[in-house]
Order: structure tokens, then C-alpha cells, then sequence
């Protein structure tokens, strides 16, 4: 295998206005939101690591700069924590900063995924890479970039990640056209942009994890704006797909939604119940909050039966 087939670098895309969780994401991206009490680009990064990946290439944008300050090395911090007889913290500060090598590049202007790609590709350079969204957190062995990288390393061709939504959802997802290889692997024909359900080609959408070949950089400087008036991921995916071949790839983890307030719910509750000393009171706060929605459905129930609304 020649020796630039290695997937060593991870584009993140993180320039976005985070505009579903306005008011929060004034003052802070919406990437270091915590789950708990780990900002949800945290997890991304530790699993672009635990897929092997050396080097995390953040697209960013002004307004972004605490992300590079939660990954640097800040040496007062480390040292007033051991000052103080905490060297849990200082050594997980000194970690966080030694996860992988991190390098910033600034979009110029939100013209879309395609273009923050594309701002890439100089710190990418002519090998493959992957591209991770930070609106999915993903939970589980194997990591799911790691199952991508894998497929990508054996049979040396762009790889992405596919899982299967329900017909309402398939309008806020690239959607795939394509023949079944083998159970969970998908030989990807063309993709469809956030479609219609009744004109979307499958069930199968593409969840923010991908492995491209560098190729993917030529059709991106290609690509004009497409949905929305944004350039295109997907779009440039497309020519990639006829020249060279894309692979769509199930996964094992659980995904999280977390570009949404209700998957970001999720995914608190899920990350506090892997958590031993936060279980029984997790469990209290759940039986709590069961009866006040019961009791919020009913009379919301109430309100429309007294307005006659249906
Ligand atoms: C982007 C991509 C889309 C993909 C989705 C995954 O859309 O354009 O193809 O399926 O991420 O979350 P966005 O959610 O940024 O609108």
C-alpha cells in the first residue's frame, strides 16, 4: 500500500453561526456546548484519535477562538491546578493540548460545507483525509470514522458513512443512490441533497462522517452553489462518485444528533447514565421530569380541547 494511503488528517468544519441554539451560541460556539461536562467538539476529536488520525484541521471563523483555547497548552493553568494539589486536572489539561497536532484555517465567508472543505485544502495537501461534522457525537466501539478508515485503507477508495432514517427525516440529509455490495456496504451510483420524501432515492442518509480521496478538492473548486445557494459537499460528492467511486458504510456506534435541541438532550442524558456517581440521581431527575411532562401533555391536551382547535 503506497505510503499516502494513510488516513492522517481530519478536516473538522466549525465555522457555522449555531443558530438552533440561539441565545447560547452568541457568546459561545455552539461546538463547545458541554454534554455534561465535555464540550461536544471534545468527543469528536477524541474520536478522530481513537480512529488514528494525527493531525485535527479546524475550518473556523471569527467568534470561534475559545475551541483553540480548549485544545491548547496553557502551562499557568496546568501549574495553578498542581499548585494546588489537583493533578487530575492538570494532567487532563496537559492531554487535551496532546491529543494531535491542531492547525486553524479561517473561512472567509459561510458559503457552505463544500467551501469550508475546500478552505482545507492547502493544510490537507495531495492525501486522502477525513471530514467529521461536529453536529454528531458518536458513541461506541469502534469509532465510527475508525470503521470508515478501515474500508478505505483495504480497498483504496473514498468512503462514507450511511445509516437509515425514516421517510420524514430524509429532507435533512445528503440521501444516497446505490447498490447493495454486501450487507452494510453500499456502492454509491449518486446522492441527492436534502430531498423531498417522495423524491428521495433511499432511506439511506449520510450522517457527517466521510474519507476522501484528495480528488474530492478538484470537484469542490468545480462546484457553483447548490441547495439553499451554499456550495455543496454533497454536489462535489457526486462527480467524485462517477470518476473514481464512493463507498457508503453502515456503522456500529450510536449517534447522536447534537445539531438540535432534542438530540442534545439525548446525548447529555446518555453521556450522565454511562456515569456511575451521576446514575441515581440521573434516575431521580427522569422519574421527576416523566410526570411534569405527562402533566405539561395534558393540559396542553386540555388547551385544545377547550379552543376547539381540532
Ligand atoms: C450536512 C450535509 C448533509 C449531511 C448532514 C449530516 O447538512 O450537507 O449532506 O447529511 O450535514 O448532518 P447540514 O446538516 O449541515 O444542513
Amino acid at each position: 500500500m503506497p505510503a499516502k494511503s494513510r488516513i492522517r488528517k481530519a478536516v473538522l468544519p466549525v465555522a457555522g453561526l449555531g443558530t438552533r441554539f440561539w441565545p447560547a451560541t452568541k457568546a459561545i460556539p455552539k461546538e463547545m456546548l458541554p454534554i455534561v461536562d465535555t464540550p461536544a467538539i471534545q468527543f469528536i476529536v477524541e474520536e478522530a484519535v481513537q480512529s488514528g488520525i494525527e493531525e485535527i484541521i479546524f475550518v473556523t471563523s471569527a467568534g470561534k477562538e475559545s475551541i483553540a483555547q480548549h485544545f491548547a497548552l496553557v502551562p499557568q493553568l496546568e501549574k495553578t491546578f498542581r499548585d494546588r494539589g489537583l493533578s487530575e486536572l492538570a494532567d487532563g489539561c496537559r492531554k487535551l493540548s496532546e491529543l494531535a497536532k491542531f492547525t486553524f484555517v479561517m473561512q472567509s465567508a459561510p458559503l457552505g460545507l463544500g467551501h469550508a472543505v475546500l478552505t482545507a485544502a492547502a493544510a490537507v495537501g495531495d492525501e486522502p483525509f477525513a471530514v467529521m461534522l461536529g453536529d454528531e457525537i458518536m458513541h461506541g466501539s469502534p469509532p465510527c470514522l475508525q470503521e470508515l478508515i478501515q474500508t478505505y485503507e483495504s480497498r483504496q477508495v473514498s468512503t462514507v458513512a450511511i445509516m437509515e432514517v425514516a421517510p420524514e427525516a430524509v429532507s435533512r440529509y445528503g440521501i444516497v443512490d446505490g447498490s447493495e455490495l454486501s450487507p452494510g456496504l453500499i456502492q454509491i451510483k449518486t446522492l441527492v441533497e436534502k430531498p423531498k420524501p417522495e423524491s428521495a432515492p433511499s432511506r439511506w442518509a449520510i450522517p457527517g462522517r466521510y474519507v476522501f480521496s484528495p480528488k474530492i478538492f478538484s470537484y469542490l473548486e468545480q462546484t457553483g452553489p447548490g441547495v439553499s445557494g451554499e456550495i455543496q459537499l454533497t454536489d462535489a460528492m457526486i462527480a467524485l462518485a462517477r470518476s473514481e467511486g464512493i463507498l457508503g458504510k453502515t456503522f456500529s456506534a450510536r449517534r447522536f444528533d447534537t445539531g438540535e435541541p432534542l438530540g442534545m438532550i439525548e446525548a447529555v442524558l446518555y453521556h450522565a447514565s454511562q456515569r456511575p456517581e451521576l446514575r441515581a440521581g440521573l434516575r431521580q431527575i427522569l422519574e421527576s421530569a416523566r410526570s411534569q411532562v405527562n402533566d405539561g401533555t395534558a393540559s396542553l391536551m386540555k388547551e385544545v380541547k377547550d379552543e376547539n382547535i381540532f
